[in-house]
C-alpha cells in the first residue's frame, strides 16, 4: 500500500473520512496487562524506551487488541534532556524527576551526544514500519520545548509550571537559548524518525496552557514554528500534527503561525469553537478520558457528540489527553465499536 492511502495521513491531509481514523494517545500504556508484563520484564521505564526489541513490542500491542489506525512510537518526550545528561530518572508513582537547570547552566548544554544516545530508538521505528500492518499509520513524536523545558527547570512535574514561568520572566535570554537548542535537537529527532518510516509526528505541548498571551507567542508557536520549518525543508511534505493542551482561545491562531497541519484538542475545547478550527483543517481530539472510564451512557454521549459535531469534517478521533492507567478494557472496545459502528 501507497503511504498516502493510509487513512489517518489522508485525514491529515484536508479529507474526511467516515468512520474517522481513530487512536489514543498513551494507548501503550499501564491499563494493559501485557504493557504491565513487558515493562516489569524490561527492568525500568527508560530501559524499555531504549530497548527496540521491548520497545517494538510494547507499540504493537494495542494495535494487535484493538485494531487502532495508527500506531505511535514507544518513547517519551523526556528522552532529549536525557540526551543532554540532566540525570533522568522514573520514580514509580512519583513520575520523571531530573537535575534542575539553573541559567547559567544552559550555554554548557552538549547536544553532541543526542544522535548515539537516541540511535534505539529510531532502530525502534525502522522495525516498528517493517512490522506494522500496511493500512496502520506509524506516528513519531517529540515534546514541544516549551514542555520539555518546564521539566528540566522545575526537575520533576509540577501543578502549573511555576518555576518555569519565573525562569522565562526573570531570564527571558536563558529561555530563549534553552528552547532554541531543544527546538533544533527536537528537529533533528524528528527528522530521523521520518527518514526511519514514522508516516507522520506529533509535537506534544502538554503545558502550552500556563502561559499568558505574549509568552504562548513567544514560548509555544515560536519554537515549534521553528521545529515545522527544518523538519518540512528537510523532509518536503511532512505531516505534522501540534497539540498545545490547555491553549484555549489562542487555539484559533495556532495552525496558521506554527504550519502544523492538524491540532490536537483537548477535552476543554467547545465542540463549535472545534468545528471552527476544524473549518482550516484536521483536527484530533477530544473526549475526555474520564469518560472512557466512566464508560456507559458517560462514553456514548461523549462520543455521540464529538461525532455529530466533527464527524462530517478531516476528524482523527482521540482523547483530548492520554489514556490513564484505570481505563477499562472494555470500555476502550465499546468506544471503538460505536465510532466503527
Ligand atoms: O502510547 C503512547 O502514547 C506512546 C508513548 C508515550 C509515553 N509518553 C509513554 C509513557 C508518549 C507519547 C509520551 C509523551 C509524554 N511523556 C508527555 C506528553 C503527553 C502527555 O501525557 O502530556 C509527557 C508530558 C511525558 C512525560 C512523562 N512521562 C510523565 C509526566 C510521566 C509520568 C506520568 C505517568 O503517567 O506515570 C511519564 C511516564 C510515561 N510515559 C509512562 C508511559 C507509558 C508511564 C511509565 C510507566 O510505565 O511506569
Amino acid at each position: 500500500m501507497a503511504s498516502e492511502q493510509r487513512r489517518l495521513l489522508r485525514v491529515l491531509d484536508g479529507e474526511s473520512l467516515t468512520p474517522p481514523p481513530v487512536w489514543l494517545m498513551r494507548q501503550a500504556g499501564r491499563y494493559l496487562p501485557e504493557y504491565r508484563e513487558t515493562r516489569a520484564r524490561a527492568g525500568s521505564f527508560l530501559d524499555l524506551c531504549y530497548n527496540p526489541d521491548l520497545a517494538v513490542e510494547v507499540t504493537l500491542q494495542p494495535i494487535r487488541r484493538f485494531g487502532f489506525d495508527a500506531s505511535i512510537l514507544f518513547s517519551d518526550i523526556l528522552v532529549i534532556p536525557d540526551a543532554l545528561d540532566r540525570d533522568l530518572t522514573f520514580v514509580q508513582g512519583e513520575g520523571p524527576q531530573l537535575r534542575p537547570i539553573a541559567p547559567e547552566e544552559v550555554s554548557r548544554l552538549d547536544p553532541s551526544r543526542a544522535e548515539t544516545h537516541l540511535a534505539p530508538v529510531i532502530e525502534t521505528v525502522r522495525r516498528l514500519r517493517a512490522e506494522l500492518p500496511d493500512e496502520t499509520t506509524l506516528i513519531g513524536f517529540c515534546g514541544a520545548p516549551w514542555t520539555v523545558a518546564t521539566y528540566m527547570i522545575a526537575g520533576h512535574g509540577t501543578p502549573d509550571q511555576a518555576p518555569a514561568r519565573l525562569f522565562g520572566y526573570r531570564h527571558p535570554e536563558a529561555m530563549e537559548q534553552l528552547l532554541t537548542l531543544l527546538a533544533e535537537m527536537s528537529a533533528d529527532y524528528l527528522i530521523r524518525q521520518l527518514h526511519a518510516g514514522a508516516d507522520c509526528v506529533q509535537i506534544f505541548d502538554s503545558w502550552a496552557g500556563v502561559l499568558d498571551e505574549a509568552s504562548f507567542a513567544a514560548y509555544a508557536v515560536k519554537p515549534v514554528r521553528r521545529i515545522v520549518d527544518k523538519v518540512r525543508a528537510a523532509v518536503p511534505g511532512a505531516k505534522i500534527i501540534g497539540f498545545p493542551k490547555g491553549a484555549g482561545a489562542l487555539l484559533a491562531g495556532y495552525r496558521a503561525a506554527t504550519g502544523v497541519d492538524a491540532v490536537g484538542l483537548d477535552w476543554s475545547v467547545p465542540l463549535s469553537f472545534a468545528a471552527e478550527l476544524q473549518a482550516q483543517g484536521a483536527v484530533q481530539g477530544n473526549l475526555d478520558p474520564l469518560r472512557l472510564i466512566a464508560g456507559g451512557r458517560a462514553l456514548e454521549e461523549g462520543v455521540e457528540r464529538i461525532l455529530a459535531t466533527l464527524g462530517h469534517g478531516p476528524l482523527v478521533f482521540n482523547l483530548g489527553h492520554g489514556i490513564t492507567p484505570d481505563a477499562p478494557i472494555a470500555h476502550v472496545e465499546a468506544l471503538l465499536r460505536q465510532i466503527r459502528g
